[in-house]
């Protein structure tokens, strides 16, 4: 399975942050936005990536990753010159690609919870896995309506009058046949090649399936100044209740076995001293115990 971030995109609604950094490098709560996504695909078990980001950004994120091996990962880069659609990354990203399944996830959204989440990477062989979450707002998402036998039924990109509560978050898992279908789609009324056509594709091949997040699970999506600061807020809630990290990359790749304990201990050598730092020193510390 590879794994694509893509992190571009206008930010317009965090202007005047996204001025001089764009969304995904702006801090939520005490880590760069694109820490979060970097980590759930570590946690779902991806290895090779590819970061794809504006022309102006990607220096930036390239300064930040590097080729990935801090992480135990490979980190390829792609530049997409102008925000044309999400489901463009599977283009740009086609010799990335070449003949495996690919998970996207977008560069601002953030996912917490239970373990079981990340089955849903490891169990995956073929068609689309996505997910549904219950939202106050539907109508600012692609909307999922399933029948009674919890089978989804349509999908519609931000409908007027949305058929459930249910939208579809920034995270997708698609076998080898989302080149083809990528290179087949008409850009919308928009101008976009919209991920909810790709999404339409598998369903009408009865090739998809959606896995509703439970209802402790958080998604969060940081594109406004309002969700940027809750989403710190959530995250600084979590870390200072539980005494743990939401979106360490560090961890997650040690945890997976991406970094040993000896690789870990001196990338933490490399390390100012800061709260990040003794955090994984206590990771290290733990692991020693056990
Ligand atoms: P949006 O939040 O819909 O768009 P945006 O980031 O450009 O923000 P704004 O509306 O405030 O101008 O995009 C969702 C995510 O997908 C975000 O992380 C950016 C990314 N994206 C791309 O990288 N390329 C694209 O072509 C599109 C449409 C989105």
């Amino acid at each position: 399975m590879k794994g694509i971030i893509l992190a571009g995109g206008a930010g317009s609604r965090l202007y005047p942050l996204t001025l001089v950094a764009s969304k995904q490098l702006q801090p939520v709560y005490d880590k760069p936005m694109v820490y979060y996504p970097l980590t759930t695909l570590i946690e779902g078990g991806i290895r090779e990536l590819c970061l794809i980001s504006t022309p102006a950004d990607l220096p930036r994120f390239k300064q930040l990753f590097g080729d990935g091996s801090r992480f135990g990962v490979s980190i390829e880069y792609r530049e997409q010159p102008r925000p044309a659609g999400i489901a463009q990354a599977f283009l740009i990203a086609d010799t990335f690609i070449g003949a495996d399944n690919v998970t996207l996830i977008l560069g601002d959204n953030i996912f917490y919870g239970d373990e079981d989440f990340h089955r849903s990477f490891v169990e995956f062989k073929s068609g689309a896995t996505i997910f549904g979450y219950h939202v106050n707002d539907p109508e600012r998402y692609g909307v999922v309506e399933f029948d009674a036998d919890g089978r989804a039924i349509s999908i519609e990109e931000k409908p007027k009058r949305p058929r459930s509560n249910y939208a579809v978050p920034g995270l997708y898992i698609y076998d080898n046949t989302i080149v083809n279908i990528a290179k087949n789609l008409l850009p919308s009324a928009r101008g976009e090649l919209e991920i909810t056509d790709v999404n339409l594709a598998y369903l009408s091949r009865g090739r998809l399936r959606v896995n509703r997040l439970a209802r402790g699970f958080a998604w969060l999506d940081a594109g406004t100044s309002s969700s940027l600061h809750d989403a710190s807020a959530y995250v600084q809630t979590i870390e200072t209740r539980q005494g743990i990290k939401i979106g360490c990359p560090e961890e997650a790749a040690f945890r997976n076995g991406f970094l040993s304990l000896a690789r870990l201990e001196s990338l933490i050598q490399n390390m100012p001293n800061c709260e990040y730092r003794d955090y994984l020193n206590e990771v290290v510390a733990e692991a020693k115990r056990v």
